[in-house]
């Protein structure tokens, strides 16, 4: 991944370095490896599948740390904090672009076609959030969401791990199934973390989707639950809780509600389908991790 900024500006070199620097959890990449390793995907086209995944990410994350003006991630100030909105956006195209030239390293075409289509999957994602209804309680329109920024590229991990193996079209259907499932219950714990979490242990900014008017899982249960609540009323209503008081006080009401453990069981939910899929395959040491990466989704706390 480091080197794909080889005899480029400096500047360019020194972001890619940093932003691989500060590590992440690096799931995707892991999830690939593991299913290419599991399906006897030969090694060099597997590790540059995984490093344009990991690349693709991160230029997605560099983006949305622009758009959601955050000045935090993965424990370091984003680039947005200290260049320029220009330099910024120029240098999460440039890694888009070395992440499709490691994709296209692994020589095949279906890979390289639903590599694409997951980006502008992502980007529809980010832009119905952009322009979308706000403060509105509506599951599919979160599942939607949730499934173009997030999901989507958890399914591309797994299917096209699989699609460069030797493996019949079923098993890639399989791996995509343990993908997407595993991608939704990753976005939904990520938007309960955005209400239980510090900003110290996560890295990033916490507690910041109700207040840009994201209606997240724990928001849509505590209103279903709730709804002879004021704020509920004002969710199930679609009208904006203004920044202040009223709106801490809502969020430590989420916080503290059984809204939280009812989302968590929703993501457990969707784990489980995936284990399903995922167990269609035969037995071994990388199921048996992919196994364990699942159950990880659900309990990590960062
Ligand atoms: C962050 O993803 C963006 C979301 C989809 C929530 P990760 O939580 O996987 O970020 P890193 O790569 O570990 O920093
Ligand atoms: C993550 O979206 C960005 C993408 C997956 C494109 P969010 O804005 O919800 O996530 P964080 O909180 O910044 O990681
Ligand atoms: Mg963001
Ligand atoms: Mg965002």
């Amino acid at each position: 991944m480091r080197s794909q900024a080889d005899e480029n500006h400096p500047d360019l070199r020194s972001a890619l370095n940093l932003l691989l620097s500060a590590g992440g959890k690096r799931i995707r990449p892991g999830l690939t490896m593991l299913a290419g390793r599991m399906l006897h995907a030969e090694h060099e086209r597997l590790l540059s599948l995984s490093a344009a995944i990991e690349l693709l990410h991160t230029a997605t994350l560099v983006h949305d740390d622009l758009i959601d003006n955050s000045l935090l991630r993965r424990g370091i100030p984003t680039l947005n904090s200290r260049w320029s909105p220009g330099a910024t956006v120029l240098t999460g195209d440039f890694i888009f672009a070395r992440a499709a030239n490691m994709a296209a390293e692994t020589n095949s075409i279906p890979v390289m076609k639903i590599f694409a289509r997951t980006l502008s999957t992502i980007v529809n994602g980010e832009i119905t959030q952009l322009f979308g209804n706000r403060c509105t309680v509506d599951r599919e329109s979160y599942c939607f969401r949730i499934y173009s920024k997030t999901a989507s590229l958890f399914e591309t991990s797994a299917q096209a791990a699989a699609l460069i193996s030797p493996v019949e079209e079923q098993v890639v259907e399989w791996m995509r199934q343990y993908g997407y499932n595993i991608g939704m219950a990753f976005q939904i714990i990520d938007d309960i973390l955005d209400f239980t979490s510090q900003e110290d242990t996560l890295g990033k900014p916490v507690g910041s989707d109700l207040r840009q008017g994201i209606i997240t899982l724990p928001a849509i249960i505590y209103a279903e639950t709730y709804h002879d609540d004021g704020y509920a009323a004002d969710l199930l209503a679609g009208r904006c809780i203004p920044e202040g008081d009223r709106i801490e006080e809502l969020i430590l009401k989420i916080r503290t509600s059984d809204a939280i453990q009812k989302s968590h069981a929703e993501a457990v939910r969707y784990v489980e389908t995936g284990l399903n899929a995922l167990r269609q395959v035969p037995a071994g040491p990388e199921r048996f991790a992919l196994e364990e990466l699942a159950n990880y989704i659900v309990q990590r706390e960062l």
